[in-house]
Formats: C-alpha cells, sequence, structure tokens
C-alpha cells in the first residue's frame, strides 16, 4: 500500500484482538522509535515496554481505566528522559540541565513524539493498530512510582497497541486548507472559522449520534465492559445544557477552569521527578 494511503487510513485503534504482538515485531517498533529524528541527537527518551497482565491492567488504572490499555497485548510508555544524559555529563566533567531548561524540554517533547509516531507509522503498515493515551499527565506520580521511574524521567504518553478487532469509521478532520497557510499566517474570519468546525462535525444534532462520532472513546469504553460512560456522558450533556460541539468539548469534556486548575498538580509531579523551570536571576545575570 501506497505511504499515503496507509496515513490516510490509519485511525486510532482501541479494540484489539486477543493476540500476541511477535517479538521480532516489537523490535522493529523500538528499533525505528530508536532511529528517530532528535534535536541535536541527544535522544532524551526511554519506551517501557509493558506485556504482562498484571501490568497492562495497573497501566489501564493508571490512565483513568481506559479498557483498551488493558486489553491491548502491548503498551509503551513513551519518557522524558534526562537521566541518563545528565549522569553522563557528570562523568565527563560537565553538566547538564534540561530539567531546568524549558528549551531542553520543549524539544525532548518534540523527540520522543517523533520517536512515537515513527511506531504509529511503522505499526500501522504492519497491520497493527495502536492509540495515544496522553491521560498518563494526570498520574504522573503513581506512573513513576509503578513502573520504578527515577528522578528526570517523566512519563509523558502511552501507546497501546495490537491487531485490530475493529476500526473506527467516520472520524471528522478538518479539510486541510483549514490548517495550511502559504508563506505567511492567514488569520480566518468569523466566518471562516465557523464554516471550518461546521465541515468538521456537521450539525449537532442527536446527542447519541454526536457521541459516535465525535467522542468515540465513551462508545468503545462502554463496549469492552466500561461503566456506563456513555449513559454518563448523555446526562452531563442534559445537565450542563449543551447545545453545540464547541461547548461539549470545553464545558464538558475539557471543562476550561479545570484544566486551568490542573496545573498545579501537574507542575507539582514535575518538580517532584526534579523538573523546575523557575526563572533564576543568578544564572541569567551570568548569561
Ligand atoms: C496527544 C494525544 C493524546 C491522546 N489521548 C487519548 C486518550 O487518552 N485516550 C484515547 O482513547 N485516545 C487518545 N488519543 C487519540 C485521539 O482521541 C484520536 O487521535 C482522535 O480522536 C482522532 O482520531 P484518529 O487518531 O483516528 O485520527 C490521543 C491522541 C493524541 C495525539
Amino acid at each position: 500500500m501506497e505511504l499515503f494511503d496507509l496515513l490516510m487510513r490509519r485511525r486510532s485503534v482501541r479494540n484489539f484482538q486477543d493476540k500476541a504482538v511477535p517479538e521480532e515485531v516489537v523490535a522493529q517498533l523500538l528499533a525505528a522509535a530508536n532511529n528517530a529524528p532528535s534535536g541535536g541527537n541527544i535522544q532524551p527518551i526511554s519506551i517501557i515496554v509493558v506485556r504482562e497482565a498484571e501490568n497492562r491492567k495497573r497501566l489501564a488504572g493508571l490512565v483513568g481505566e481506559q479498557p483498551w490499555v488493558k486489553n491491548a497485548p502491548l503498551s509503551m510508555i513513551f519518557c522524558l528522559d534526562f537521566q541518563r544524559v545528565k549522569r553522563w555529563a557528570a562523568m565527563n566533567a560537565t553538566e547538564f540541565k534540561g530539567e531546568q531548561a524549558l528549551t531542553h524540554f520543549l524539544i525532548a517533547y518534540a523527540d520522543v513524539m517523533c520517536a512515537a509516531q515513527t511506531v504509529v507509522i511503522l505499526a500501522e503498515s504492519l497491520g497493527l493498530g495502536s492509540v495515544y493515551v496522553g491521560s498518563v499527565n494526570g498520574t504522573i506520580n503513581d506512573t513513576r512510582e509503578a513502573f520504578g521511574i527515577p528522578q528526570f524521567v517523566l512519563p509523558v504518553m502511552v501507546l497501546s497497541l495490537g491487531y485490530p478487532k475493529s476500526i473506527p469509521q467516520g472520524i471528522p478532520k478538518f479539510t486541510p486548507d483549514v490548517i495550511v497557510h502559504y508563506e505567511r499566517y492567514q488569520e480566518r474570519n468569523d466566518a471562516e472559522v465557523t464554516q471550518a468546525f461546521q465541515a468538521k462535525y456537521g450539525d449537532f444534532g442527536k446527542s447519541g449520534a454526536y457521541l459516535e462520532k465525535a467522542f468515540v472513546e465513551t462508545v468503545e469504553a462502554d463496549r469492552q465492559g466500561g461503566d456506563g460512560w456513555m449513559e454518563w456522558a448523555l446526562e452531563e450533556m442534559q445537565k450542563l445544557e449543551i447545545r453545540n460541539n464547541a461547548q461539549f468539548l470545553f464545558n464538558l469534556r475539557y471543562p476550561a477552569e479545570r484544566m486551568v486548575q490542573f496545573n498545579r498538580h501537574l507542575l507539582d509531579s514535575m518538580r517532584k521527578a526534579g523538573f523546575s523551570w523557575d526563572v533564576n536571576p543568578t544564572v541569567e545575570k551570568e548569561v
């Protein structure tokens, strides 16, 4: 299959066959991840391969009981890892302070995601399906403890993989022109923004049908024995008087205030792992 076709067909898969991923396939995925681009080629990344039933269950619990994490035969915890490079620098009469330098952090985060997306694409080409699970950022402390993740290492993304049992269809996307700007950023007017989202989501319509299309996780979670997620979402939609797609996203699914309040917890967990980006006037002066 042409790579373009493969990329256009790729969907996040949350329903996996009960079939292990062969060892040589896992090895290929990991080799490709290791060969991904990396800023300065520093490779501040570690990948924890999770296959044992007990660990899959534990990981699923840590990411909000998303059933596909338990059911997938293979998950990878992608970690941003400054620990290795810090030790190497120290042993070589120098210092690496990535955990205090936001620029290192941003580049390292990008490195991790380059590696993860390389796995996604290779997996797809090998007949596997995968789904990212970003909610691991809500339980950094517990995930570090559960998987023995040391200081200066942050679990930033989980990727669950396996042979698909079913693949979602009709996932809404913008048309490419919405996200593309030639030569200069071209700010869209309100009508164009409205049109872009309207073309993506269509009419809000019936709530159940909307969830089938725009919140496939709820539907899939219930299919896999979740505890009434769909019912919960429909009730909340009614309670919060959700009238449109934007309200669904930012009043219910990602409530704006709660997202901001979450900063404290997130920053605390990062600090606990040794990361902090406070402005240091002494260092600033030296620079
Ligand atoms: C950064 C990131 C975090 C995500 N986190 C989750 C998650 O926690 N649970 C989940 O089921 N899907 C998660 N996804 C998958 C998205 O829901 C999915 O990519 C989106 O619905 C678009 O569908 P598609 O991947 O089929 O294009 C995540 C995707 C990304 C890129």
